[in-house]
């Protein structure tokens, strides 16, 4: 008897806390074991670290959200041009959902919104105030991760296209493979329609440094959450004051690397298991690519979709893109019989 609890209580602990380390545990403990020790951005994303996103974007010296709003602001009517009449609108990590808002005000009678997000607080939130503050539109919010394939719902029947749209330069979160992906898959999804994509520019890399590493430490806290989202998720121990948040310009590279570097030599556990890192020791947690206008038009050329205007800022610090997806060619213009 006694042998019979101690083996239940012995596998008791992991079969409770399994569940829980689902996606993000799996993903923490590969991330742990391997060198380079390298996790995907998206999981910065949980009620907390969304909150402290939209304090970034709030930052004096990250200029990437004023800027695109400002961009979108002075061309809306140009944009929602483009976009055309009763087109559904499909948002990649769409937040808090306020940029959509200087769209939606310009755009002739949208047919339906779908906000795209990990997040489903965020979700909910956003959906809500739209739907109060938009009467007769119609919010279908969808939880998703957007770097994996998407399903789509049928299309809204009174809508004319469907048109994607991805801000905030999150495309350059992702690798130049993933980003390749992603825009070839929206070629598909927006057949006959577009997508509009916010994207930073390359510049000055003081000006790059600032923006990701504030004074206040917001974006250090933002990095951090990372270890406390595993501390509260995934029974882990992370000592958040025993990593320092690293953030560096790599010009050849054109990217920001995000690190945490532990301060010293320690050990912790995540979901049961024990890892050391010694002092230096880094966690790649984020990059954060930086395209020239250019080089990012000609990307999009390689993934299928055909480049349209650029918008830029006065001091040519961040780019907002239309990319057409031209409709299937019908048998009859490519000259099939
Ligand atoms: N898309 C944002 C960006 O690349 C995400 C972000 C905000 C971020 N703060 C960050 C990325 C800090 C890396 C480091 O700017």
């Amino acid at each position: 008897m006694r042998n019979l609890a101690l083996e239940v209580s012995d596998i008791d602990p992991p079969a409770r806390s399994m569940p829980a380390c689902a996606e993000f545990g799996e993903s923490l403990l590969l991330a742990l074991r391997s060198r380079p020790r390298r996790i995907a951005p998206k999981f910065f994303y949980d009620e907390a670290g969304s909150a402290l996103f939209e304090a970034i974007c709030a930052l004096d010296e990250y200029y990437l959200t004023r800027t695109e709003v400002s961009i979108l602001r002075q061309h809306a009517a140009q944009i929602a041009h483009l976009i055309g009449l009763r087109a559904e609108i499909v948002e990649f990590g769409a937040g808090s959902g306020s940029k959509i808002r200087i769209l939606l005000d310009a755009l002739a009678r949208p047919a339906r919104y779908v906000p795209v997000d990990l997040s489903v607080a965020h979700l909910d939130h956003a959906a809500r105030a739209l739907v109060h503050d938009y009467p007769g539109l119609e919010v279908a919010p969808l939880a998703a991760d957007f770097t994996r394939p998407l399903v789509l719902t049928t299309h809204q029947p009174a809508a004319n296209r469907r048109v994607g749209v991805f801000l905030g330069s999150t495309i350059g979160n992702l690798s130049l493979e993933e980003a390749h992906e992603f825009l070839g898959r929206a070629a598909v999804l927006f057949r006959g329609g577009g997508l509009l994509v916010g994207v930073d520019l390359v510049k000055d890399p003081a000006v790059l440094h600032r923006a990701y590493n504030d004074a206040q430490g917001t974006t250090a806290a933002f990095n951090r959450n990372l270890l406390g989202r595993a501390n509260r998720e995934l029974d882990a121990d992370f000592d958040l004051a025993g990593f320092r948040h690293y953030a560096f310009y790599e010009p050849l590279a054109q990217r920001i690397q995000m690190h945490l570097v532990s301060a010293r030599q320690q050990t912790v556990h995540v979901c049961q298991e024990e890892f050391v890192f010694q002092e230096g020791e880094s966690l790649h947690t984020e990059n954060s690519r930086k395209y020239t206008v250019d080089g990012f038009r000609a990307l999009a050329r390689r993934a299928g979709l055909t480049p349209g205007p650029v918008w830029c800022d006065p001091k040519q610090w961040f780019s907002v893109h239309w990319l057409a997806s031209p409709p299937r060619p019908t048998p009859a213009s490519s000259g099939a019989r």
